[in-house]
């Protein structure tokens, strides 16, 4: 993008011409279809990084992915927005697989294992903070210090998976007998690459290491 920072946003605009009337030109009905309803078969769970465009990377199309994001892709219980996300997907559009996929140099994770600081993202990625608090032994034990940060960013989207696969909406899926799947996976910006974690989840998360009252 070449033109001045004040004009950029008219780029988007007549590069979006462009784009319409190549879709059309492939497939003369691909509008009027999608118009009439969506049955993605993926809900992504992604980190708002410009970097990491959920149907760019995947070679998906409009219509495929249900997709939220936010900064460091976090399952946040109180968090509205992803739950309805979620319920959305799961409850109305039907949808079975689950990806959070995180990604390799995330400034939100290399945020939260840095001092602290000012601003609403602070709080935002507090909880990554406990990420690393929760796996501090494996943590503590990576003397290189990407090779930790690398270590944090796969640590927090299998966390997240399991924050996700304790939510009401997949309790509840996977109790009627849904097949629900939530998988972790994670985005190296330096090759273009998903890497899948194998922390896929398939059932109601436990509570091994929570103490509840006898
Ligand atoms: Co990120």
């Amino acid at each position: 993008m070449t033109e001045e920072r004040s004009d950029l946003h008219h780029i988007l605009l007549a590069r979006n011409k462009e784009w319409s009337e190549q879709m059309l030109r492939e497939n003369p009905a691909m509008f009027t279809e999608l118009a009439k309803h969506q049955t993605p078969f993926f809900l992504w769970i992604g980190c708002s990084d410009s970097r990491v465009p959920p149907n760019q990377i995947t070679g998906t199309v409009p219509g495929d992915m249900f997709i939220h994001r936010n900064i460091a892709n976090m399952v946040v219980h109180t968090d509205m927005n992803m739950l309805s996300v979620l319920d959305f997907g799961v409850n109305v559009l039907n949808i079975d697989h689950i990806i959070i996929c995180g990604h390799y140099g995330c400034g939100g994770v290399k945020a939260a294992m840095g001092p602290e600081f000012d601003g609403a993202a602070a709080n935002w990625v507090r909880e990554i903070r406990d990420v690393s608090r929760i796996h501090h032994d494996e943590l503590a034990a990576i003397t290189d210090d990407q090779a930790r940060y690398d270590r944090l960013v796969e640590l927090n989207v299998a966390e997240q998976a399991y924050d996700l696969s304790r939510t009401s909406v997949l309790r509840d899926a996977w109790a009627s007998g849904r097949k629900m799947q939530v998988h972790g996976w994670v985005y190296g910006l330096h090759n273009g690459l998903i890497k899948d974690l194998g922390v896929t989840r398939t059932e109601y998360g436990d509570e091994a290491g929570a103490v509840p009252l006898r």
